[in-house]
């Protein structure tokens, strides 16, 4: 990946009539770099990659690609491949065909193309099913082929709007990494859109976190899971305990005291908030069943998920859930018993209000 921005957006904005829908969007793209769009439905992920791929103008703000302005170019002189959710295969044609189809409008010489639509196919590990229509494939393979199909033009930017949402959630995971290793394998830059969290943090170097068409967080997967920027992307990406609080030092121990409850306060490390107080994430995989814990809640509910258990739980009060993960030489907790849990010592402070 070198540093250089392959593409900038600058300040876009986008409106329909009277509704704003992106404000103030500005995103370096580096070579090599997937970028992830993520947000709730109408946050204005579609809008902001349409504004990439010149689908749908921006109202204000530039894009740039290579340095230069695209705004002027329509979508097929942008060198933006767009995939879009439905595939949109041509039905009647071969996958030969559909692959095809973007070069004949280049006017690309015969042997070339031949050449370029069969390395994109291997690409896609689709060679052999060149005479097959769309209705003759899986899922996946008709995916494989809208991918192919935008390959076969060299884009310098791929465009994936909830490419893999259509699919079974097995092959979905198939195909987020047969999309990193595209990336990986032919240097591709990427953006794509997801509504998915766990989706947005294993296939992303970087993930754009929207919310009413406002970006709220812009970092690497693990800094936005980890350290959120504000409790909408601490909720949406993942699941969140909240706990409101304050921290204080007695002989030489900090302490964060939960406002609401006297009794839940734990000794913790590292830096705190200068103004004493603040909200606390804590995930609930942060938080552990332990039977010697002086902290005993209640179990209220517990869902069994195989891989964990998520308990929730009532503690002096407050209502928390945790998961308990390798449940397989435990036993499971009923509702209505006693857990022990305890807290951990490293917490993210979401900043102020
Ligand atoms: N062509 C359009 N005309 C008017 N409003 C639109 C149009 N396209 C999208 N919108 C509105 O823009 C907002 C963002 O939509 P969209 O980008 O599709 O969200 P997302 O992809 O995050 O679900 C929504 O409120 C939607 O209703
Ligand atoms: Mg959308």
């Amino acid at each position: 990946m070198s540093e250089e921005p392959i593409l900038q957006l600058k300040q876009i904005e986008k409106s329909f009539g009277e509704t704003t829908v992106l404000r103030d969007i500005t995103l370096d793209v580096k070579q090599g770099e997937l970028i992830t769009f993520i947000g709730p439905s109408g946050s204005g992920k579609s809008t902001l990659l349409r504004v990439v791929g010149g689908f749908h103008p921006q109202t204000g703000g530039t894009v740039v690609l290579g340095g230069k302005s695209i705004d002027a170019l329509p979508p097929e002189k942008r060198s933006t491949g767009m995939v879009f959710q439905n595939y949109a295969l041509f039905p009647h044609m071969s996958v030969y065909d559909n692959v095809e189809y973007g070069l004949k409008i280049q006017k690309v010489g015969k042997a070339e193309k031949d050449e370029r639509i069969r390395e994109a196919l291997k690409q896609v590990q689709l060679d052999g099913y060149e005479d097959r229509k769309p209705s003759e494939l899986s899922g996946g393979q008709q995916q494989r082929v809208a991918i192919a199909r935008c390959l076969v033009l060299k884009p310098e930017v791929l465009l994936l709007d909830e490419p893999l949402s259509n699919l079974d959630a097995n092959l979905r995971v198939i195909m987020r990494d047969e999309i990193r290793r595209l990336k990986e394998e032919l240097n591709l830059t990427i953006i794509f859109v997801t509504h998915d969290q766990e989706e947005a943090l294993s296939i992303s170097d970087r993930v754009l976190v929207l919310k009413d068409g406002i970006v709220q967080q812009l970092d690497a997967p693990s800094v936005i899971y980890q350290h959120p920027a504000n409790e909408f992307v601490a909720n949406f990406v993942g699941h969140a305990n909240l706990m409101e609080g304050t921290f204080k030092v007695e002989d030489g121990q900090t302490f964060f005291q939960a406002k609401k409850e006297e009794g839940l306060r734990f000794p913790v490390e590292g830096e705190t908030p200068s103004n004493d107080s603040g909200t606390v994430l804590l995930r609930p995989e942060m938080i552990e069943r332990d039977p010697e814990s002086r902290h005993q809640g209640t179990v209220e509910k517990a869902v069994y998920h195989g891989n964990y258990v998520r308990y929730y739980i009532s503690l002096y009060g407050e209502s928390l859930f945790l998961d308990d993960n390798n449940p397989f030489h435990k036993s499971l907790l009923q509702k209505g018993e006693k857990v022990g849990v305890s807290f951990p010592k490293h917490l993210h402070v979401l900043p102020g209000k």
